[in-house]
């Protein structure tokens, strides 16, 4: 076993398939190229000494207290990772945890499954723990849910594990299976974050998530994945209720219908559909913004955009646009400009491409 490692997990973008982790269906997104590091040695003391590059503190915790940390709510994402691997039945001892990051916080590229996933992979090769890939992302949404107390789905850990370069990730949360689709190499990804930070802490998602439950319940089936829109229109439900499983159901179909536009080389199609997202983010999912719309919106109109919609829990956060690689300078000098006309607010433009997934760098 090694005493020292370093790790690296990406950030992610959900491209389609909005909220549906959750609701077991499907969701394309990719691993960015920004992410999280973390450099992490074997201690003897059975401890966790955690600290962060980024906001200068630090933590140290005994294995055998693990507990939230209510002042220092960053180091949570780690002490619970550890915590749950040791639940699990993990052998593993003390270790120190040292994180840097280039990828921005609060600008719903998955932050803190980064965190996460990069802890558990430096604790995967340090104590030599036998555990796959797909068992991993769950333990450390398990960490999110139960230690950090976000009812997020499994689709942030998921992505930042099985990134691949230049390729999308098809995830089926029913099946827990993925498959990698081929994206062009003349196109990129624009994130717009829109400068609104977005907080899944906040109880939007899991009131979104308790809304999507309910919709099954009344449907009489186990989730959303069970029903067609058709089905959803057709039934007796609450307004609010059949909006949301409206926006889960179609998501689903786009999903499967991307897939096939991508197979087939129709990239405008696929566009569409990004846009046909957004738009039902926004009038049946009501989980955008109006710096979010707008940020849509002058996507829409810019030439080299072939679609465009936010990307992930929404309610603040970013966009995400499909473009034409050889116009991106173009693209985000004409957006950002109008962007600041308009809202008077500044966008931050992260220029990538589908990216390898978490791995050992040392
Ligand atoms: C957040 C959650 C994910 C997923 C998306 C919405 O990123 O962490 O699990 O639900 O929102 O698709």
């Amino acid at each position: 076993m090694p005493d020292t490692v370093t790790t690296f997990a990406p950030g992610r973008v959900e491209i389609l398939g909005n909220h549906t982790d959750y609701n077991l269906g499907f969701v394309l997104s990719a691993a960015i190229h920004l992410g999280v590091t973390v450099r992490s040695n074997r201690l003897s003391k059975n401890i966790l000494e955690i600290s962060s590059q980024t906001n200068q503190r630090s933590v140290t915790i005994r294995l055998d207290e693990l507990q939230p940390c209510v002042d220092e709510a960053w180091a949570n994402y780690p002490i619970g990772v550890i915590k749950v691997l040791l639940e699990a039945g993990f052998q593993l001892g003390g270790m120190d945890i040292r994180i840097s990051s280039d990828l921005p916080l609060g600008a719903g590229l998955s932050s803190s499954a980064a965190l996460e996933v990069a802890t558990a992979l430096a604790a995967k090769v340090l104590f030599n723990l036998d555990i796959e890939m797909m068992q991993l992302a769950q333990l450390c949404q398990k960490a999110e849910n139960e230690f950090v107390g976000v009812q997020s789905g499994l689709l942030d850990q998921a992505s930042s594990v099985f990134g691949r370069v230049h390729r999308l990730i098809l995830l089926d949360f029913l099946a827990i299976k993925v498959e990698t689709v081929s994206l062009p190499t003349n196109v990129s990804l624009l994130l717009l974050n829109s400068g609104v930070p977005h907080e899944l802490t906040g109880g939007e998602y899991n009131e979104r998530r308790k809304q999507c439950l309910l919709a099954a319940k009344s449907l009489g089936v186990a989730s959303l994945r069970d029903v067609t829109p058709a089905l959803v229109k057709s039934a007796d439900l609450d307004d609010v209720i059949r909006r949301r499983a409206l926006h889960i159901t179609e998501e689903n179909e786009r999903v499967v219908q991307g897939v096939d536009a991508l197979r087939s080389g129709n990239l405008a199609l696929f566009g569409a559909l990004m846009f046909a997202s957004h738009e039902s983010s926004r009038t049946n999912f009501e989980n955008s913004t109006a710096h979010l719309d707008t940020l849509v919106e002058l996507a829409k109109r810019t030439p080299g955009v072939f679609g465009s919609r936010l990307t992930g829990g929404g309610f603040g956060g970013s966009t995400v646009s499909l473009i034409d690689s050889a116009q991106a300078d173009e693209i985000i000098r004409t957006i950002s400009r109008e962007y600041r006309s308009i809202v008077g607010a500044t966008c931050y433009p992260i220029l990538t491409t589908p990216s390898e997934g978490a791995r050992v760098l040392a």
